[in-house]
């Protein structure tokens, strides 16, 4: 993780900090200043007046969120741009699904009825599947193989990773995030989000996974995250009228953040 977001995310989880300490940190990268101000005023965030300034943005959105959009920004820089076109392809197809899942993600915690943090949701979506990102981007010549065998319908992911790398990219994800110091919550669920428990965060994730294979924006075959909709829907207590509402907001929140995200 670039060195500013590992700063901003210390920096947020430490009370003493303010927002003018934050600003004063965000400001010495002018990219990362201007896609935060992009973001801010994105329909994501909808402000009343357009944001103008950073001191304004983190005053309108809070630690918090900016915190997070300085991730999202700095995981894009880190993993996208390689010399094998078909290895960057695929990188940037990994990279619109966890921005695609971080917004839906989001997207269905504040919606649902389980007690979900939408910021939380936002990250565990973002990383989901940063374990695939790493691997591809560490390691092509060893993780391209596995996509291919996965789109010729050999098995999903995660069976895939483990019989070729010995790890899924659950565990691998979780790996580097304790690394990186990430919050242990998130860490849990990254690592679990392949497993059909009873906590409501894996069945936001499973559904952003099934919502955003739907679309178009996914690497995964439809085919098999559409196996996660019973489970999913029952932990979060979704009907079917609920259900399709639910998958028309979140389509057009993608839709929406599209030209911002670059997705
Ligand atoms: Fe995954
Ligand atoms: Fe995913």
């Amino acid at each position: 993780m670039p060195t500013l977001a590992m700063r901003v995310m210390r920096m947020v989880d430490d009370p003493s900090v303010s927002g003018r300490d934050l600003e004063r940190v965000i400001s010495l990268d002018p990219v990362i200043m201007g896609e935060i101000l992009k973001l801010a005023n994105s329909a994501l965030y909808s402000p009343k007046f357009p944001i103008t300034s950073l001191r304004h943005a983190v005053s309108y959105l809070g630690l918090e969120v900016v915190k997070n959009l300085v991730m999202m920004i700095s995981l894009k820089s880190m993993v996208l741009g390689d010399e094998d076109p078909a290895v960057e392809e695929f990188l940037k197809g990994l990279w619109v699904h966890s921005a695609a899942s971080a917004i839906v993600s989001r997207f269905i915690a504040d919606s649902s009825s389980s007690p979900l943090d939408k910021e939380d949701a936002f990250v565990c979506g973002l990383f989901h599947d940063v374990g695939k990102l790493l691997m591809t981007k560490f390691s092509p010549q060893e993780y391209m193989p596995i996509v291919e065998r996965v789109k010729k319908g050999e098995g999903g992911f995660v069976e895939v990773e483990q019989e070729e790398f010995g790890i899924d990219h659950c565990m691998a994800g979780a790996v580097v995030m304790e690394a990186w110091e990430m919050p242990s919550h998130i860490v849990h669920m990254v690592k679990q989000h392949h497993i059909k428990s009873e906590h409501p965060m894996t069945a936001c994730l499973a559904l952003a996974n099934l919502f955003c294979a739907t679309w178009g924006y996914s690497v995964t075959p439809l085919e098999i995250e559409i196996m996660v909709f019973p489970w999913a829907t029952q932990v979060l207590s979704l009907d079917g009228d609920q259900w399709e509402e639910l998958s028309q907001n979140a389509k057009m929140q993608i839709e929406e953040a599209k030209e911002i995200l670059d997705i």
